[in-house]
């Protein structure tokens, strides 16, 4: 689609009737099917394709076209509803720019001149799910409906008193005869992922993302249905009332909803002027991947009610609102080609090769397919149009393809038979999701490459100087195995290319440095499968030697904290393997030496008794494997992964998958000041 105004009438007309074909499919796919097969952003660019043509040419706009109607029709098995007041969208701010011109437009409307700075306005997440209206006579819930087209909605009281938060009474004094409020509700994304996960193992339909498993539940006919899944509400405004009073603000009128029974958003936030406003947005994208819920920006209001009516609406949005968007985390690009990247562990992973493009606010040209079968899950094949998804710093993924898009003679994608790397044949094994190549790390370059990086990487042995581009140049010819590292000499190193004599000096005297390590970071260098930086120093410390370690049986395995069946088995094997034991004696031949563990330090306290914790995250005062230290010399057990055993989790700066999960299951979290805080009490006390 080109971005071009078409040049006479008759190519207008003909791109409208594409566009509105187009439209009026994805609105049916998205509101009547709840499976909408093409991300929001690319939905909202035919729309404003759409509108610039029709602004450019108006004799073509028609009464049926989708520009002239906003949200939904309602579905005929419903019961409709007329709302006493419209159900208003929202203007869009794209930009801190755009945000700006509303604010100016705000203060010169109000003449509010050099004051404006002291407008107050409520800043909200911007919730991602289906908007309802709720009405109350004399505190009774009688009727619930979604917002349609914001004149007419469905009438979905019977799947609305499903939501467990929902007041279906309301209490307290001085409520309204009639009260109309209105909110979002949504699916928690603990509640969306648990709910795909069995849907997928029972071979049902899952769904794309929160919104659409919200905006679906809520449109069943059968309310037994709706009542199995997992929603939630957040009320968001009054609409219409009668015989009754509110406080002369959005914001006070919040606080009494929840006097009255309503839950609000917590994260909703009182602020003066611009400043405050973009410091708002900003704070809350840090946060946005660990909130509990899905939001795609923030929405701004004018706080006082007298100012919103001074304000008024234009068409369809007030004046006094507007959303400001995240960058959009979901885009559509095209299928290059599929990959195959070999692991540290022979696992083959798929990647596609994309159309580069700009989503989640960077241009992804890559994107994972995780393994095998989520790849043929997915069914994602080379010439697809796919949806990407970034979220945050995770790694961006394909989500799906889109059906309509796909070109024909496409061939479904198979797992290669033979490594892609070594040609070594291809295994998978029922009891995994993965494939791998079963070379092994001696055999194959790939496995060994990611070996010697994991190696050396910073939680590893931490070898500084030693990176991923010296690693390759190295892998072919100086270091067969990790052993070798350690016989480099000054004058090797100096004879690569791009590599000078004072360089090479200072990769040695690092070499040098991580020679002496401690028995916990060597185990966890090594590789050995399963066995993550936790599982590693809770092994050196229950052992306290490499001898020790590899003399043991599978009880005493099981006997080390965090370690379960598969670690202890996969222990064993390592040390069983020939070619693997080889290496790890290889490594000791070539002089690399443990300082004795602190082992059990002998406890000094109980501030951490009973409590399993686990640490993520970057710490600025000390390293994880310090703070994991001190947590156990404190009576703690520390372990590597979030459960619901957990009872602390330490998060330090940019922490990620595990403080959301640990947030999804309502596990107590700390960040580094209130772990040294409350460690610094406790030891001084
Ligand atoms: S206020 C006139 N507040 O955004 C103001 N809306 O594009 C109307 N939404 O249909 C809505 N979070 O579904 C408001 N904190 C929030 C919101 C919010 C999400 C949705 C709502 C509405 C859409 C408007």
């Amino acid at each position: 689609m080109t971005d071009t105004l078409p040049e006479s009438a008759e190519a207008a007309e003909s791109q409208l009737a594409e566009l509105r074909e187009q439209i009026d499919q994805h609105n049916h796919r998205y509101y009547v099917l709840d499976e909408p097969s093409i991300p929001d952003a690319e939905y909202d660019r035919l729309m404003r394709r759409l509108q610039a043509i029709e602004s450019a040419f108006p004799d073509l706009v028609t009464p049926e076209s989708p520009s002239q109607r906003v949200g939904a029709n309602p579905v005929s098995e419903f019961g409709q509803v007329t709302h006493t007041l419209p159900m208003l969208s929202l203007d869009n701010a794209f930009s801190d720019e755009e945000m700006l011109k509303f604010f100016q437009r705000i203060a010169d409307r109000l003449k509010l001149g050099a004051q404006h700075d002291e407008l107050k306005i409520s800043a909200e997440p911007k919730l991602d799910g289906a908007a309802v209206s709720l009405v109350y006579e004399s505190g009774v819930l009688i009727q619930g409906a979604t917002r349609g087209d914001g004149a007419t909605g469905e009438d979905i009281t019977h799947n609305v008193r499903t939501i467990p938060t929902v007041p279906l009474r309301l209490r307290g004094a001085n409520l309204p005869r009639v009260l109309e409020v209105r909110g979002e509700v949504f699916m928690p994304k603990a509640g969306f992922d648990a709910f795909n996960k069995k849907a997928a193992e029972r071979g049902e339909k899952t769904f794309v993302n929160p919104r659409n498993a919200a905006a679906g539940s809520l449109r069943q006919l059968d309310p037994r249905l709706t009542a199995k899944r997992p929603l939630d509400m957040y009320a968001y405004a009054v609409g219409h009332y009668e015989d009754g009073a509110l406080p002369p603000s959005h914001y006070h009128t919040m606080l009494q909803l929840r006097e009255w029974g309503f839950p609000t958003c917590p994260d909703a936030a009182l602020v003066q002027g611009v400043e405050a406003c973009k410091a708002y947005f900003k704070a809350l994208g840090n946060r946005r991947e660990s909130l509990p819920y899905e939001i795609d920006g923030v929405v701004y209001k004018v706080d006082d009610y007298e100012l919103q009516s001074a304000l008024g609406k234009v068409s369809r949005a007030p004046r006094w609102a507007i959303a400001r968007k995240y960058p959009a985390q979901e885009e559509l690009t095209t299928v290059e080609g599929i990959d195959w990247q070999v692991g540290r562990t022979g696992a083959l992973t798929p990647v596609a090769r994309l159309h580069p493009v700009f989503v989640g606010g960077v241009t992804v040209s890559n994107a994972t397919l995780h393994n095998i079968e989520e790849l043929q899950r997915k069914d994602i094949r080379v010439g697809d149009t796919v949806v990407i998804r970034r979220a945050g710093d995770v790694i961006p993924e394909v989500v799906s393809f889109v059906p309509e898009r796909r070109p024909r003679g496409a061939v479904r994608t198979e797992l290669p038979k033979q490594c892609p790397v070594c040609g070594s044949p291809v295994k998978k094994f029922a009891d995994e999701a993965v494939a791998r190549c079963t070379g092994g790390p001696v055999f194959c370059r790939a496995q060994r490459v990611e070996g010697l990086k994991h190696f050396v990487s910073r939680r590893a042995l931490d070898i500084e100087g030693l990176g991923s581009k010296l690693i390759e140049q190295l892998a072919d010819d100086l270091v067969e195995k990790p052993g070798d590292i350690f016989r480099l000499t000054a004058d090797q190193l100096a004879g690569l290319e791009r590599m000078g004599e004072k360089s090479a000096q200072n990769v040695i005297a690092s070499i040098e440095e991580s020679r002496h390590t401690t028995l916990g970071r060597f185990l966890f260098a090594i590789g050995i499968r399963e066995v993550g930086e936790t599982t590693a120093q809770n092994l050196a410390e229950h052992f306290g030697s490499l001898e020790a370690l590899r003399a043991a049986t599978e009880d005493q395995l099981l006997g080390v904290d965090d370690v379960g069946e598969i670690v202890a088995k996969r222990v064993l094997g390592h040390f069983k393997d020939p070619d693997l034991a080889r290496v790890v004696d290889d490594l000791i031949d070539a002089g690399v030496q443990f300082e004795s563990e602190p082992g059990d330090l002998g406890a000094t306290g109980d501030l951490f008794e009973g409590m399993t914790v686990v640490l993520t995250g970057t710490l600025t005062a000390m390293k994880r494997s310090e703070a994991g230290a001190l947590v156990k010399r404190l009576g703690g057990k520390v372990s590597g992964s979030i459960s619901g055993k957990t009872s602390l989790l330490i998060a330090g700066e940019k922490a990620g998958s595990k403080l959301q999960k640990a947030q999804n299951l309502g596990v107590d979290v700390w960040d580094e000041s209130q772990f040294l805080k409350r460690v610094d009490a406790f030891l001084t006390k």
